[in-house]
């Protein structure tokens, strides 16, 4: 598995750092209100797992699944709900959970959802962004890194739904998915 990693971008500790003070932030911005963590599947469950820890305010969660890509590399910009919420958001604090932020339609598409349920608030917080790729504009509050324009792999990132389980986040060889 790590033989088809390039260049790896981002160790388990500096993820680790980042998240931390990410948490930080979070926990200062939402003080004395409850917060409802939406975590995007399956992307987003190191990150998620990890970054609920470094929140010291209550908080509670939930999880979506939507279609992107398939088992390709560029995005159609269609989206599809697979798996909806398990309660109502009205009046609630929700924090969208991403894993990486690239045309940008997935995100636009959840925010647009999900305040037409009513919640007091909705923002995002994603670990990687890749600004050179947007096509639809959506504002991420909390971010990780920002990254150059290569197909990434690791902790939550997939290609054909492997390598999610690498503690790091990668560059994945072309060789693995050009011609597939
Ligand atoms: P967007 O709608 O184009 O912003 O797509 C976001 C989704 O595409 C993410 O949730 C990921 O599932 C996937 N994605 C985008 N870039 C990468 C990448 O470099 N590696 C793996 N998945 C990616
Ligand atoms: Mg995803």
């Amino acid at each position: 598995m790590h033989n088809d990693i390039k260049e790896v971008l981002f160790t388990e500790k500096q993820i680790n750092d980042r998240v931390e003070e990410m948490g930080k932030q979070i926990s200062r911005d939402y003080e004395g209100k409850e917060l409802l963590l939406i975590g995007i599947l399956k992307g987003s469950v190191p990150f998620m797992a990890d970054l609920l820890k470094k929140i010291s305010i209550h908080c509670n969660m939930d999880f979506m699944a939507v279609s992107s890509y398939g088992d390709s590399t560029e995005t159609s910009g269609v989206v599809r709900i697979l798996k909806d919420l398990d309660h109502e958001i009205k009046g609630k604090e929700v924090l969208i959970i991403e894993d990486i932020i690239d045309s940008g339609y997935t995100l636009k598409y959840l925010v647009n959802y999900l305040k037409s349920r009513n919640p007091n608030s909705v923002e995002i917080a994603c670990l990687l962004d890749k600004p050179d790729r947007r096509e639809a504009n959506t504002e991420v509050k909390y971010l990780g890194f920002k990254v150059p324009n290569y197909f990434l792999v690791g902790y939550g990132l997939d290609y054909a739904e492997r390598y999610r389980n690498l503690p790091y986040v990668g560059v994945l060889k072309e060789e693995i998915y050009v011609n597939k």
